[in-house]
């Protein structure tokens, strides 16, 4: 059974708390993703969030802080550098891999020496972390190499009865994970797209960040078969999808942005043209083509842009094709 927990109600917040130190696993929002949350000092509480997900036990979780200061409970070394950006985008979606404490679990950081840490930005998760003095080990709560869930249905469709509550915080602002990077001394690189870009970080930094295509680190997130609905994804130009229009095929769903004269409803999603809208409601509008049970779901391309590379690496992750 997995309780149900209205982030609005007070006694709920509190069973969710007393959960999690009782370490159990409870799926909370951030201001990203959902995440499948255990108690961070419990190594076999995070344990299990790996048979919970279906996630092999060496993938590495980003640890969840409720303040800047507590990274240097957590990490060692960390880069003066990577102070200032910790200053200027946290709490928010950047996750930094800093050199770990040496008492730090292995269980969270799948044996590698580096930890992910990220100070989320949702006001309900701060206060519960806040309020039980809770660290936590977080991965998003799908099944692994499924969809990220942006609200606390599709964490029920996905997780429910593997977990034992689920926070609803509402649907999540950002919509899609955390730009990770990794913090050497003297050089910082992304090692998985997000909505903090390249040119963000570097608007504080003395020196330019990497941002690979390809990298052999441990980020699960940049296996290239991830991020997948049930049904075949595919990227499909502007013309691609307004022939489409004209000559429909049955078991196909479409998520489009341009404005065009719709007529096949039911087989159509649209998404706003804003890189932030469409950011927000990318993941949902996926989970929701997908409970239509369409056997391919058509993407018409988004456009090109900075703003729009961590949905452009996402939607490469999910599509059998590449545009
Ligand atoms: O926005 C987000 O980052 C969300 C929310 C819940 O915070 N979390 C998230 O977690 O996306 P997850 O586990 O689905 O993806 C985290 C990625 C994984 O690909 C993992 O391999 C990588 O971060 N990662 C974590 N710690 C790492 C480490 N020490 N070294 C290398 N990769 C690491
Ligand atoms: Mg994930």
């Amino acid at each position: 059974m997995t309780e149900w927990l209205n982030g609005q109600n007070p006694h709920h917040l509190q069973r969710a708390g007393a959960l999690l130190k009782a370490g159990k696993l409870v799926a909370v929002p951030t201001e990203t993703v959902y995440g499948l949350a255990a108690d961070a000092t419990n190594p076999q509480a995070v344990s299990n969030i790996f048979a919970a997900k279906g996630r092999p036990s060496n993938h590495p979780l980003i640890t969840h802080v409720s303040s800047i200061e507590q990274v240097w409970q957590w990490a060692s070394n960390v880069p003066p550098w990577a102070e200032r950006l910790l200053n200027a985008f946290w709490p928010g979606p950047l996750t930094l891999l800093l050199e770990k404490q040496s008492q730090v679990s292995d269980v969270i950081t799948g044996g590698l020496p580096t930890i992910g840490l990220r100070m989320p930005a949702h006001p309900l998760l701060l206060k519960l972390m806040q309020d039980f003095e809770l660290t936590l080990a977080a991965p998003s709560a799908n099944p692994y190499q499924k969809l990220s869930p942006t609200t606390a249905d599709q964490v029920m469709a996905g997780m429910g009865g593997k977990i034992s509550g689920i926070l609803d915080g509402g649907p999540c602002a950002v919509g899609l994970e955390s730009t990770i990077l990794l913090a050497r001394m003297d050089s910082a690189t992304i090692l998985r797209r997000g909505p903090i870009t390249a040119k963000a970080l570097e608007e504080h930094l003395p020196f330019k960040v990497q941002s690979p295509e390809m990298h052999s680190y441990e980020v699960s997130g940049n296996k290239k078969v991830h991020y997948r609905p049930n049904a075949k994804v595919f990227i499909k130009t502007t013309e691609a999808i307004l022939d489409f229009l004209d000559r429909p095929k049955p078991g196909v769903g479409c998520l489009v942005y341009s404005p065009m004269r719709l007529k096949q409803y039911h087989q159509f999603l649209t998404l706003p043209a804003d890189p932030i809208k469409y950011r927000r409601a990318f993941y949902a509008s996926l989970h929701e083509l997908d409970t239509r049970d369409f056997l391919e779901i058509w993407v018409e391309q988004p456009p090109l842009g900075s703003e729009w590379e961590d949905i452009w690496d996402r939607l490469s992750r999910a599509a059998v094709n590449l545009g």
